[in-house]
């Protein structure tokens, strides 16, 4: 293939954009991939340049300095804030949705209105700003109720209340300011959904999109899914729990209608939409939207694609129709979060991180939360750490590789969770 000497930014610091850059730079049309903040480890790998993330004139300034040919944005605060649409105004190619089209990850509360007035199945709600209303409508709520930061709160805005006492705190905390700030002004509060989780990611440009190979995570810090939620201990992809059939489903039931509700709302949306699901007794609901490849859910669907992904995030950012043809690997991956024990709360930094001199076909290292301290050793610097990646025919033998790194990266507080994918073992 010829190669366009592309030069690609990837807008990020985490282990979502570690496997970004590593995919976008495997593409024959692809010169050079940059990551900006980035962070230590990947720095190993890939040129990173400093950024303030969260101010638009800040990126579209380096994406104008580095003269790049495309801007992928991982994380959804940038997103959120129309980092997008400042890039485009400035005649920047970007992959990822507008401010407009960001906002279904942004508010909840908008997300629940729009997937109700577009008939999309979803957990019933009453979204509300003051507490009287919030109240009573708790009164007509069975118990457990889910009470919803409606704002951005990294992950962490979703109380699950098994006592009416407890969702009155979180509705006075939230609302007040108290627990998320500006995020929690407004809440929605919801109607607990029973069933097993499962997230689809597609790349969309308008109603076109390709669906990537379905993926489940685990959020919980401890084996058996016990303790509190983190930013994801691990997740593997592709998952038995959805057949052929039941994915032609969603795309019906849940992916059309969305972005033609979309676009009936003028939003032509273009990015990943990630459509977190709830597969309950009465099929399958919408539990949230994400507008960004998930994390660490990316690290493995992205190695399962075999076509290029360039073209396709190309595409998208050019807002035309994605192909229908797109071809992924038989294989199945594993990734596994060596974390710093103490998180999702407090938690050591600093630590030396000593890696294996060659990295063992079919695993890979993803850095998460890493830094260059001063003598140039990689050290711990966030409560994700590392990702350990395994690649495999089966599931099985993904996890073999996956853990098999896992015992050859050491640092002194390393944590992780034996038990990836236990669900799926104990299907099959
Ligand atoms: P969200 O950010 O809305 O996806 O919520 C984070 C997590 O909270 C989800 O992945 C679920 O595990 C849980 N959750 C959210 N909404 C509900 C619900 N209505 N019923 C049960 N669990 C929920
Ligand atoms: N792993 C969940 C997320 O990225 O939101």
């Amino acid at each position: 293939m010829k190669n366009e000497g592309l030069k690609i930014l990837v807008l990020g610091s985490g282990g979502r954009e570690h496997t970004l850059a590593k995919i976008c730079s495997q593409s024959p049309k692809v010169d050079q991939v940059l990551v900006a903040p980035g962070n230590g480890g990947i720095s190993k790998e890939f040129e990173t340049c400093s950024v303030a993330i969260e101010d638009n004139e800040s990126i579209v300034h380096l994406a104008q300095d580095l003269k790049v040919d495309l801007v992928v944005v991982g994380p959804e605060v940038p997103l959120c804030n129309g980092a997008v649409d400042a890039l485009q105004d400035n005649g920047i190619l970007a992959y990822g949705p507008s401010q407009a089209g960001a906002r279904l990850e942004g508010s909840k509360a908008y997300t629940k209105d729009f997937l109700a007035k577009y008939n999309i199945p979803t957990a019933a709600y009453g979204n509300f700003h003051e507490v009287g209303p919030a109240l009573d409508y708790l009164d007509t709520c069975t118990l457990p109720v889910v009470v919803k930061a409606s704002g951005l709160a990294a992950g962490k805005g979703v109380l699950i209340c098994l006592s009416k006492k407890d969702a009155e705190d979180a509705i006075y905390e939230m609302l007040s300011g108290e627990s998320f700030g500006e995020s929690g002004r407004e809440i929605v509060i919801e109607e607990y959904l029973e069933g097993e989780e499962t997230s689809l990611h597609l790349i969309c440009s308008g109603e076109s999109f390709v669906s990537l190979p379905m993926s489940q995570d685990h959020k919980k810090v401890g084996e058996g899914d016990q303790g509190p939620n983190t930013g994801g201990m691990g997740a593997y992809a592709p998952t038995n729990l959805v057949t052929e059939s039941m994915l032609d489903g969603f795309l019906e039931s849940i992916v059309k209608p969305t972005l033609s509700g979309l676009k009936s709302e003028g939003v032509d949306f273009r990015g990943t939409l990630y459509v977190g699901l709830m597969l309950t007794k009465q099929g399958p609901k919408v539990l949230e939207f994400n507008v960004r490849f998930g994390d660490p859910e990316t690290q493995v669907i992205l190695p399962l694609l075999e076509d290029d992904l360039i073209p396709l995030l190309l595409k998208s950012a050019r807002g035309e129709k994605l192909p229908t043809n797109v071809k992924f690997t038989q294989e199945s991956s594993m990734i596994v979060v060596l974390t710093s024990a103490g998180y999702p709360n407090s938690y050591p930094t600093g630590e030396v991180i000593s890696l294996p001199d060659s990295i063992p076909v079919g695993s890979e290292i993803i850095y998460a939360g890493i830094k260059v301290n001063e003598h140039g050793n990689i050290v711990s610097a966030g409560g994700r750490v590392i990702g350990a990646v395994g690649t495999g025919e089966s599931l099985e033998k993904a996890r073999g590789n996956a853990y098999s790194l896992c015992g050859q990266i050491e640092f002194k507080s390393k944590y992780y969770r034996k038990d990836i994918g236990f669900r799926e073992f104990s299907r099959t």
